[in-house]
């Protein structure tokens, strides 16, 4: 008897663990793609997976669905663990249904971004469906936005990661925008709001599925993507390398790794990497490698506002996430898509108890009617607002040119940063030369004898007077000039001076980001 009910279980387990069938399993393969139980099994430790709700089904009996049972039902929930760190996940599981989302899969989804939520782990959603199932309507539209519901209880709560590894469409794209890090497969993935055919008919613009929402488009050109991965495996490693990064919940800290490299390590090459001259640029990504730990960096959104780098380091084994201007991108100016990119970074990292890091040399806000016009300002103003939120150490390191607003929002003194450091390289200014001999001396100069020569002897006078650091060394707003070969102990011991760092504001619903 006992073992007729037994038998029953495991034929239904069995059946489970087939999801759409074998049929279907092989299309997916032919499509080049792997199926949500084996990305799965690239993505946790070994055997370490737990399903949850595997028997789960619809219970809708319009357009014949009776007949279109699946257990799980489009999506395979459950938790395990990523190099011994538990962690939530829900798969789209496209051989059923071509993962489309029901009223069932979204209450799976719910209920496993929940436990997650409760217990203070790390929620990884791996996207490849068809979107709402267009059977369900209503059932699958509220289903959608109780999974938006939980991304934004969860936000800050516990770091929330996207896998996008086959079509996104419609409303489905905005639960991966609501999650803090989103990972597309080059050629696989696929995120629009209206897709190709809808794109003709409205607008008459004739483009491909790849060209639209592919990985590098959003990579490159949108931002919704902070990685473009080679292939499914790629994916999954970088989802390994983010959270060796991270702590498990805001309440946490990042691990402390032994990364085996000297916390006193000089690097004399430091000391002329800044040319001579101010319009030649450099590469930024230099200083950031000699800084960190056995040089290594994981930089985030490498593709999309290259003029400002993000991302990860350790620094005496401690993560930090470093912002930086880039002089080898629009002169490391900063422009709408920047500002957006380091915001949204900067708080990410003070959600999670990371430490910010920044490298300044950038001339100022981009300016131009296409910046102004694209909202500059409304932009611009939320990396200001992301640094004064802070309360995470913040260390700043002037390097170069620091001119106008760009100075102010790249971690100044009076943005509540801790340390504020500056190479003897800085330039310290409301304007570059140049541009401030124009606006303070314009009729001097139009009417004097020799308008070159005195232009000039006026530039060489303020250049003298404001590039570089001591005029805000003396002021204090420059704590300490350092020699550019001891960056990496100087930021180190700041670190460990704010190691214990506690900044309580007065307590609010939340803040208004202008968004
Ligand atoms: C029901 C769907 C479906 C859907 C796909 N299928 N999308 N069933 N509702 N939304 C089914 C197909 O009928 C097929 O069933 C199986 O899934 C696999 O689909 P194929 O088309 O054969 O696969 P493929 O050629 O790889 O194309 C995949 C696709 C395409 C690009 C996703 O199916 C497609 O464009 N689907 C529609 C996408 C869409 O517009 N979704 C609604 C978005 S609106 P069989 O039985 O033949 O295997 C939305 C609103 C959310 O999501 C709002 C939230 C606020």
């Amino acid at each position: 008897m006992h073992s007729d009910k037994i038998k029953n279980f495991l034929q239904k387990k069995r059946q489970a663990e087939q999801s759409g069938g074998e049929e279907k399993i092989v299309s997916q393969h032919e499509k080049g793609k792997l199926t949500a139980r084996e990305r799965i099994d690239l993505l946790l430790d070994e055997g370490s997976f737990t399903e949850i709700d595997a028997l789960v089904t619809h219970h809708y009996y319009e357009f014949d669905m009776q007949n279109k049972k699946f257990f799980g039902d489009g999506v395979v929930t459950g938790y395990g663990t990523i190099n011994g760190r538990k962690v939530f996940l829900f798969a789209y599981d496209f051989t059923v249904l071509g993962g489309t989302l029901s009223e069932m899969g979204a209450k799976k989804i719910t209920k496993v971004m929940e436990h997650a939520t409760r217990v203070g782990c790390p929620i990884i959603g791996i996207i490849d469906s068809g979107g709402a199932r267009i059977q369900e309507g209503i059932l699958s539209l509220d289903g959608f936005a109780s999974i938006f519901y939980h991304n934004q209880l969860a936000s800050g709560v516990v770091p929330q990661i996207t896998c996008s590894i086959g079509p996104s469409a419609g409303g489905a794209v905005y639960s991966p925008a609501m999650t803090d890090f989103v990972i597309m497969v080059d050629k696989l993935a696929t995120m629009f709001v209206t897709g190709p055919e809808v794109v003709k008919t409205v607008l008459g613009e004739e483009v491909s599925f790849d060209e639209l929402g592919g990985a590098m488009s959003h990579g490159k050109i949108s931002g919704v993507s902070h990685f473009v991965a080679k292939n499914e495996y790629q994916c999954m490693d970088i989802v390994k390398t983010l959270l060796s990064y991270i702590p498990q919940n805001s309440t946490e800290e990042p691990s402390i790794v032994d990364t085996g490299d000297d916390p006193n390590r000089l690097d004399n090459n430091l000391i002329t990497i800044v040319p001579e001259n101010p319009l030649q640029p450099y590469d930024m990504k230099e200083i950031i490698h000699s800084i960190v730990d056995n040089h290594q960096f994981f930089e985030i959104h490498e593709l999309f506002a290259s003029n400002v780098i993000v991302g990860f380091g350790r620094l005496h084994g401690r993560t930090v996430g470093i912002v930086a201007n880039q002089p080898m991108v629009l002169a490391g100016a900063l422009d709408i898509d920047s500002s957006n990119k380091a915001a949204r970074f900067v708080r990410f990292c003070d959600c999670y108890n990371i430490p910010i890091v920044t490298l300044v040399d950038t001339p100022g806000y981009m300016p131009g009617t296409q910046q102004e016009h694209g909202g500059i300002i409304r932009h611009g103003s939320k990396l200001l607002y992301a640094y004064c939120e802070a309360t995470v150490p913040k260390i700043t390191i002037i390097i170069g040119k620091a001119y106008g607003g760009a100075y102010i929002a790249m971690g100044s003194k009076n943005l509540g940063t801790d340390m504020n450091f500056a190479w003897p390289t800085a330039q310290i200014a409301v304007l570059g030369s140049e541009a401030a001999v124009r606006i303070m001396n314009r009729k001097e100069i139009e009417t004097a004898k020799d308008p070159a020569a005195l232009k000039k002897q006026l530039v060489d006078n303020f250049t003298e007077k404001f590039a570089n650091p001591y005029v805000a060394a003396s002021y204090g707003t420059i704590d300490t000039v350092i020699d550019p070969a001891e960056t990496r102990p100087a930021i180190i011991r700041a670190l460990e001076s704010l190691a214990n760092k506690r900044e309580r504001r007065i307590p609010r619903k939340h803040g208004n980001i202008n968004l």
